[in-house]
């Protein structure tokens, strides 16, 4: 279960609550990806379809979330502002690509190990970007008065 550790606080209280709010869509994915795990990928289809469902309201977070981040970071005039507008569009990317291959192509089975892959992707994909690069914004978006 992912966790919002302090290194992780921007201290702007838009973004802090986004990234909470992120970390509890992909915890409500690993919960019903662990129920599926269960049944080796051959669980009840409904596990399926909640398993979209949450990834589908993961990627339209994920998108409000960026928009938000990337209008504050124009408005403070943050120097690496469109090195992060790529690294968005990249993460989105990746997102509705495991979204089409596992739940609209069903190009790739939801067996144990897909499931694995898929959570420790998930595990990695935000805390990743956020210490990788959302950090580096705070003296930006948080000027000392
Ligand atoms: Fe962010
Ligand atoms: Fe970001």
């Amino acid at each position: 279960m992912l966790k919002f550790s302090e290194d992780m606080r921007i201290g702007h209280p838009v973004i802090d609550a986004d990234h909470l709010r992120l970390i509890k869509i992909i915890n409500q994915f690993a919960d019903v990806s662990a129920v599926h795990t269960l049944f080796d990928g051959s669980a009840p289809s409904d596990c399926a379809k909640i398993m979209h469902e949450t990834l589908r309201s993961l990627i339209a977070y994920t998108k409000e979330h960026f928009a938000r981040e990337e209008k504050i970071q124009r408005e403070c005039m943050y120097a690496y502002h469109e090195m992060h507008v790529h690294e968005h569009h990249a993460l989105v990317i990746q997102l509705e690509e495991i979204a089409r291959t596992y739940f609209v192509r069903k190009s790739k089975r939801l067996d144990g190990k897909a499931l694995a892959e898929l959570k420790e992707f998930m595990n990695f994909w935000l805390v990743n970007h956020v210490m990788k690069f959302d950090v580096n914004m705070r003296e930006w978006v948080c000027p000392k008065e």
